[in-house]
């Protein structure tokens, strides 16, 4: 732990805050949107002064941070931690955060509850429901209550059971119209963006062109309006084999690995911590010191 923690200033410039209309405006722009999830204040900062435009605080913590085989454990309480901290590193991106499985499941008014602690104990700007159409009456709830909501529809992690494994989704022309759907409806209910997860590239394109909201894709090819990438995926820091829809643009486990190696080195032979690495007495004390010790050899 550093004994500062002073943010390092952006300069001048004037830090531009990404609002919904800025998604949509990218969509209507064409200009790809960049998203990625966040699960603390270090990554969320690096994340936000990269200029993403859309950090996600993806229930996805469970496994990549929190070390579970899947997110359904998760509770609002724990979301409500990492997004408080990703808030914190965050000035400028669009702040999303997950409903964990169970917050959303068992009735509105629950849901819009544990919603508005998103808002107002996280600063979030926006929340994210796994769900097609049959999510489309609690969305227009949370619409009512000023909440803004991005659906999730595809591969669904929360419906783990129920798709018999995290499989691919909207392979036949049945499941392909039927997300098609599901998109129209999310969209009506007043979703202000949809992440694909798990599609073929095909449908995400029929999807994206007809929604006139943005869609973020992950693991749905490069026709969605903006890509999203679990973090610890990006950085390879999963001990696993990654999916086929992630590339890893930076090998953190090795840098980690190599540096703690190097750590224990640097202990076990003392070279750490040098004197340049340690504080001091102050002159005055070394001064009093010696002279005490000058003393008592008198007094002997
Ligand atoms: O939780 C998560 O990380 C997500 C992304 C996969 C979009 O929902």
């Amino acid at each position: 732990m550093s004994l500062t923690q002073a943010r390092v200033s952006r300069g001048d410039s004037p830090v531009r805050k990404t609002t919904m209309q800025t998604l949509q405006e990218k969509k209507r722009l064409q200009q790809p949107i960049t998203a990625i999830t966040a699960y603390d204040y270090p990554t969320a900062r690096l994340a936000d002064e990269a200029g993403i435009d859309l950090i996600l605080v993806g229930d996805s913590v469970a496994m990549a941070v929190l070390g579970h085989d899947d997110t359904l454990s998760l509770t609002v309480d724990e979301m409500l931690h990492h997004a408080r901290a990703v808030r914190r590193g965050v000035q400028q991106a669009f702040l999303t955060v997950d409903m964990p499985y169970g917050s959303c499941h068992v009735n509105s008014d629950d849901t819009v509850r544990h919603a508005l602690r998103f808002i107002k104990e996280a600063g979030a700007d926006a929340v994210k429901i796994e769900g097609g159409r049959k999510r489309a009456p609690l969305i227009e709830q949370l619409a009512m209550a000023e909440i803004l909501v991005v659906g999730h529809i595809g591969l669904m992690p929360q419906s783990v059971h129920r798709m018999g494994g995290y499989k691919v989704q909207g392979r036949s022309v049945v499941d392909m119209q039927e997300l098609i759907d599901d998109a129209l409806a999310l969209e009506h209910a007043g979703a202000v963006a949809i992440v694909l997860e798990g599609i073929p590239r095909e449908l995400a394109a029929d999807i994206t062109r007809a929604v006139g909201i943005p869609t973020i894709g992950i693991g749905a090819g490069p026709d969605c309006d903006g890509q999203i990438l679990v973090f610890h995926d990006l950085f390879r820091l999963t001990f696993s084999p990654s999916a086929k829809f992630v590339r890893s643009f930076g090998d953190a486990e090795h840098l980690m690995r190599d540096g703690l190696a190097d750590y224990c080195a640097a202990v076990k032979d003392r070279t750490f911590p040098a004197d340049g690495e340690s504080y001091h007495l102050p002159a005055k004390t070394v001064a009093e010191l010696a002279h005490e010790q000058e003393a008592e050899a008198v007094a002997r």
